[in-house]
């Protein structure tokens, strides 16, 4: 029995020093030692074996037990620090790699124009105000000198949300509310925003764009300022060499109403973005209808003023030489990609 012992000690030990997993080292204790193990077996047989021999050989079996407890633990301690070891490895980070860059976007360019337009305004002193973009017929139409089954009403054709609520048609609704609201003090705003009209989707046409509306009210606002305010605002837009015209216009809201253009880049030798004229309308605007004054509460006879209206899209389209309205919407980056 006591070779035995040995033999299994020995054996043991040779099967603990080769392990490098815990997992197996459990296994190996349990083969050993545990309750159904190897020296657990032997120790059972002890009831064959005389008085004088059986302390000799218990003694024998607590030293055998007590050597391998010491073996398995220093294992133990050495495999946790080859699997640390082995995890530190597999985790590792190559620190010098370079990273990946995030992609940086930057302003939509139709935002970008009207940032530009906006600063060039605020320059003068104008400040920015907003209004909403479903509006009431009143505040688009009719405070605007446009009655119902007015004629003029068919050039913006909306998209109604009920009789009375529809998507603006434009952003002069703006001028309205601004004037109730400050009333009765003077007026130097512009009214960047969404409008809507009911227009399919086309290289030229789209159901929704953005304008930038300006209304000027005080006393002594004559036609000569919307000149001025407007022709320096071309010439800062494209360019101090342009030349500006103002041609006769209608719009029910400002009287008496002009059209502005702006020469074209060609030099008035006449190109294919200008259609042969060597001009490019830029928007409308007029002195602001005394019937408007009335309704937004001014007194028409006291003060004054000017407004003005203008697509976005349009003098984007006109700065850039883009032929399509819709590259503006179709978040195409080879576009984007370019301002
Ligand atoms: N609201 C007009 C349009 O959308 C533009 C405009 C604004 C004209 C202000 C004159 C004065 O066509």
């Amino acid at each position: 029995m006591k070779e035995q012992l040995e033999n299994l000690q020995s054996e043991a030990l040779r099967e603990i020093e080769a392990v490098t997993d815990s997992k197996v080292l459990q296994e190996i204790r349990v083969k050993y030692l545990g309750k159904k193990g190897s020296l657990t077996a032997i120790l059972r047989g002890m009831g064959s074996l005389s008085p004088e021999e059986r302390p000799v050989i218990g003694e024998l079996a607590n030293k055998v037990r007590e050597r391998l407890e010491e073996a398995l633990s220093e294992r133990s301690e050495a495999i946790a620090a080859i699997e640390e070891e082995r995890q530190l490895q597999a985790e590792r980070l190559d620190i010098f790699l370079p990273g990946r860059k995030p992609k940086i976007g930057h302003a939509h360019p139709l935002q970008m124009v009207m940032e530009e337009i906006e600063s060039i305004f605020l320059g003068m002193g104008f400040s920015i105000a907003e209004g909403p973009e479903v509006e009431t017929d009143y505040y688009n139409f009719e405070a605007l000198n446009l009655p119902k089954n007015h004629p003029a009403r068919d050039m913006q054709d909306s998209l109604y949300i009920t009789n009375e609520i529809l998507l603006r048609t434009h952003t002069s609704p703006v001028q309205i509310r601004t004037m109730e609201k400050l009333y009765p003090n003077p007026i130097r705003i512009i009214a960047p925003g969404r409008v809507y009209r009911r227009d399919a989707l086309d290289a030229t046409h789209s159901p929704m764009f953005h304008q930038i509306e300006g209304l000027v009210v005080d006393e002594g606002i004559t036609f000569a300022d919307l000149k001025g305010v407007l022709t320096v605002f071309a010439k800062k837009l494209f360019g101090e060499d342009r030349q500006v015209r103002f041609r006769p216009s209608f719009f029910p809201f400002t009287e008496p109403s002009a059209e502005v253009d702006v020469s074209c880049a060609c030099g008035g030798k006449g190109c294919r973005i200008c259609k042969g004229s060597g001009w490019l309308e830029i928007l409308g605007s007029g002195s602001v209808n005394p019937v408007v004054l009335k309704m937004a509460n001014y007194d028409p006879e006291r003060v004054s003023g000017f407004a003005f209206g203008m697509g976005v899209e349009r003098i984007a389209i006109l700065k850039y030489q883009i032929n399509d309205i819709r590259v503006f919407f179709e978040n195409d980056q080879r576009f984007l990609n370019q301002f």
